[in-house]
């Protein structure tokens, strides 16, 4: 890659550091959509996972790296050979691979969490730095909880891993606890006093914990790095990572301030927004920056009187420029194969034949219902269409509701290829839904949140559905979209479980792996 000097290198994490939610869970399918929409957006790297956290995570990181032909993809890796090992052989397939490494350097975590001596430490960077990269040429070294490092550690670590092959230095604030004045002189400090530093890229890491993530990431820049790890909607660990989409705009507004830029393609920020927000459940609040539903929305007189006579006068930026369009009339039954086609071009899906011919048919049968099409309904078909390689899927379903006898579902099943049917009784229908697929994965989870919204105006309107499990501190948000809200309370039922039989598998693995 040329970089030119005011170039920043966008390190997407939301598959790895945004998954680590709580609740954010992803399917294989998901993560490859959501992989293949960051490469359109333009990012430069994009860490697929930790491979070996779980076979369901290597089988991401190798299906990623297998996918994208452009973009850098990355796993992350403990500071053991058995991580690095593992990284590597998901990464083989990669046009562009990258291990990401990591050891902690604070007195904190040295002491109480590896329990090992800052000389152990160091002797573990030189190793694990130069064995990933006898494996892979692109290497990325972290020093977790950097911003609580002593600075003379710092620097001496720093240069044990460049001179070890790191080609990247990434300085966390893991704990979301620097502050930007601070963080930049950490950058500033460690490029003018580690001997090495001019033959690596630095790069931010920043938690917000403070709600300090965007602006510190910045300051990071501000103070040398050139490269920032951050998520779509600001999801991830606690209060989360620094978002993307704010960082990016920001840029591309104050370029008379922030002279950076970045090669994100802006107007495809909403549409992945929208759809990380779909995968993982985690809606995105109302008034967050950019991609809030608040965001562009002018309600108070003054203001809309202004925007009519002149929209610079309340708008620092266009809903265009992020690719927000107005919810628009689509198209209603008599809408043909070619116009949907057309419709889907624009939104910027390019489908298969088979999975086009599936979202026709699903188009089809909601035109049916539902006189008046919008956008947002043709994105929660094409969502749940793209659903249907789950282990376990909806095929039919029967509610009984009324003031005579008790509510019950009953529900036909495709587990994992093999049809079955199962019911229960209930207080009300969707108790009663719950009770039935409950136990399906065997075990007992726990129902946490159950949360419905409409997709678009009307009576008719589809419904979306959320549905958080917990189970052993583990939790998972299902998504489900129908016109009928019972059906898309069960959909959303259903991915949970899906989800949770992915999560089950995904040990978090300890502070430090055996050679
Ligand atoms: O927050 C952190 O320190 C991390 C590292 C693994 C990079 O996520
Ligand atoms: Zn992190």
């Amino acid at each position: 890659m040329t970089i030119d000097k005011n170039r920043v290198i966008i390190f997407d994490t939301t598959l790895r550091d945004g998954e680590q939610s709580p609740g954010c869970s992803m399917t294989l399918g998901e993560k490859l959509r959501v992989a293949e929409a960051l490469e359109n957006l333009g990012v430069d790297v994009i860490e697929a996972g930790f491979a070996i956290a779980s076979n369901g995570d290597f089988e991401a990181v190798s299906q990623v790296a297998q996918l994208l032909k452009e973009t850098i993809v990355c796993s992350l890796a403990r500071a053991s050979h058995k991580d690095i090992d593992r990284a590597a052989e998901a990464l083989k397939k990669a046009v562009r691979p990258r291990i990401h490494t990591f050891i902690s350097t604070s007195p904190l975590h040295m002491e109480h969490k590896l329990q090992m001596t800052p000389d152990e430490v160091i002797d573990r960077i030189a190793d694990s730095v130069s064995y990933a990269r006898n494996l892979c040429d692109d290497v990325e070294w972290s020093c977790e909880d950097g911003t609580r490092t002593e600075m003379d550690f710092l620097y001496r670590s720093i240069e044990v891993a460049i001179k070890a092959g790191a080609t990247t230095i990434n300085v966390p604030d893991t704990v979301g606890y620097t502050t930007p004045d601070e963080y930049r002189i950490i950058m500033q400090k460690i490029i003018e006093n580690v001997p090495n530093s001019n033959k690596a890229i630095f790069s931010t890491h920043c938690h917000n914990d403070l709600g300090l993530a965007v602006s510190n990431s910045i300051a990071a820049v501000q103070g040398g790095a050139r490269q920032i790890e951050c998520t779509i909607n600001g999801i991830g660990e606690r209060a989360g990572n620094a978002a993307l989409e704010e960082i990016v705009m920001a840029f591309r507004t104050r370029q008379d301030a922030m002279p950076y830029h970045t090669a994100i393609n802006t107007k495809n920020i909403i549409r992945t927004s929208k759809l990380v927000s779909t995968v993982t459940g985690l809606d995105v609040q109302h008034n967050k920056a950019i991609v809030g539903a608040n965001a562009f929305a002018h309600e108070s007189g003054i203001h809309q009187d202004g925007m009519l006579k002149n929209a610079e006068t309340y708008e620092i930026m266009t809903p265009e420029s992020v690719g927000l369009k107005k919810s628009e009339l689509v198209m209603g039954k008599h809408s043909g194969r070619h116009a949907f086609r057309e419709k889907l071009k624009e939104m910027g899906y390019e489908l298969g034949d088979n999975e086009f011919m599936s979202a026709f048919t699903r188009f089809k049968d909601l035109a049916d219902v539902k006189k008046t099409l919008y956008d947002d309904d043709i994105i929660a078909i094409v969502d749940e269409d793209q659903r249907d390689n789950e282990y376990m899927k909806l095929t039919s379903w029967s509610f009984i509701c009324d003031s005579w006898q008790a509510s019950s579902a009953t529900f036909g099943l495709e587990v994992d290829g093999e049809n079955m049917t199962v019911t229960s009784q209930g207080n009300g229908p969707v108790d009663a839904s719950f009770k039935a697929l409950r136990g399906l994965l065997g075990g007992s989870p726990h129902l946490e949140l159950y949360q419905v919204h409409a997709v678009t105006r009307g009576t008719d309107a589809q419904a979306e559905v959320t549905v958080r499990l917990e189970e052993d501190g583990k939790t998972v948000n299902g998504h489900g979209a129908h016109v009928d809200t019972l059906v898309a309370s069960v959909k959303a039922y259903i991915n949970a479980l899906n989800k949770l039989r992915v999560k089950r598998e995904k040990t978090a693995p300890e502070a430090m792996a055996d050679q």
